[in-house]
């Protein structure tokens, strides 16, 4: 026979994203629907491990949708990769009661989860984080915001480098893939995206591009680097080095983490809420949720965490014929 779920906790681990107050307010909506008792976890599995929780309610998370961050704290806990840290977490999850915990996070977060489901703690994952780099959803909630929030930062950047004539070159997120690098490269019309997944050829990908950007007429030039792929000093020096060019240099860095999450990461993070709780409500454990063509799929951790997304080279492709230095080839 099935157990009975009667409570569960929810917690947000690692890195905060746009988007993840609303899948905590579906979790919490969807498990009042279901009879479910709800807590929540703070500062993620160190939360667990101290006993730090909150009771949430329909009306503790009353319109937390439209703000960016997360309202039960979050952090990287180095005392849960001990054993004595699980140990100390599932003694909390015994004495609170909880039938499972639902964990917003990245690959991080979905490690911790598996040990806990190995100790009997049933979990469900739901993917938050801006660099969109979780093999088994093509979609991660906060990517979208984060996007935005770059694209807009750089409309700016545009403005003041075309009146100087100027090269910028701007440094985003993404640890150690090129998701954001590139979607941002593409939407504000860079001339050079540098990404990790690729190997860095400086003089083909950045000079070349300028030089030919600059034969097109184009007199201010705009190069994306990925963290993961060098750092936005380093190529502004070797821009200066190569070609005696004064770039300006800007790392856009934690304000892409900010602000009130877009249309599409509310929407994906309540219906990803949403199906995590009903999860538990219909007998299934263990599992991440993720969104595949647009639906959403529930793969078990140990094969999600084992799954790789590759970066659409084609979308780099894409990049290059819209530049200019591609035109002026
Ligand atoms: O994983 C999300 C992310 O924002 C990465 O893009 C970045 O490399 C990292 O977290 C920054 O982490 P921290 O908040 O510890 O500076």
């Amino acid at each position: 026979m099935e157990k009975k779920i009667r409570r569960i906790g929810v917690l947000t681990s690692g890195g905060d994203s746009p988007g993840m107050n609303a899948a905590i307010r579906a979790v919490v909506r969807t498990s009042i629907s279901c009879g479910i008792d709800c807590v929540g976890i703070r500062r993620g599995w160190q939360g667990l491990i101290n006993s730090d929780f909150i009771p949430l309610n329909g009306e503790n998370v009353r319109h937390i949708q439209s703000r960016g961050g997360t309202i039960l704290y979050t952090a990287r806990s180095e005392e849960f990769m001990t054993e004595k840290g699980r140990e100390k977490a599932v003694s909390t999850c015994k004495m609170l009661g909880l039938d499972g915990i639902v964990a917003i996070g990245g690959d991080g977060t979905f490690r911790g989860a598996l040990e806990l489901s190995r100790l009997g703690i049933p979990v469900m994952g739901i993917p938050a984080t801006i660099d969109n780099d979780i093999g088994c959803t093509n979609y991660t909630i906060g990517f979208d915001t984060a996007c935005n929030t770059a694209i807009e930062c750089i409309d700016k950047l545009r403005d003041t480098m075309q009146s100087h004539e100027r090269c910028s070159v701007v440094e985003v997120m993404g640890r150690n893939a090129g998701f954001l690098a590139l979607y941002v490269g593409i939407a504000v019309g860079a001339t050079s995206v540098l990404v990790p997944e690729r190997e860095l050829d400086f003089q083909n990908d950045v000079i070349v591009r300028i030089q030919n950007s600059r034969l097109a007429g184009i007199t201010h030039f705009m190069v994306v680097v990925a963290e993961g792929a060098s750092s936005a000093i380093t190529i502004g020096e070797m821009i200066r080095d190569s070609i005696g060019m004064d770039p300006r240099v800007t790392v856009l860095g934690h304000i892409q983490r900010g602000g009130s999450p877009s249309g599409r990461d509310r929407e994906t993070a309540t219906r990803m809420g949403y199906c995590s709780v009903r999860a538990f409500a219909e007998g299934r454990e263990n599992n991440i949720i993720g969104t595949q063509e647009g639906g959403i799929v529930e793969i078990p951790i140990e094969e999600a965490l084992a799954m790789k997304k590759h970066l659409q080279m084609d979308r780099y492709h894409i990049l290059e014929a819209m530049s200019s230095s591609g035109a002026g080839k």
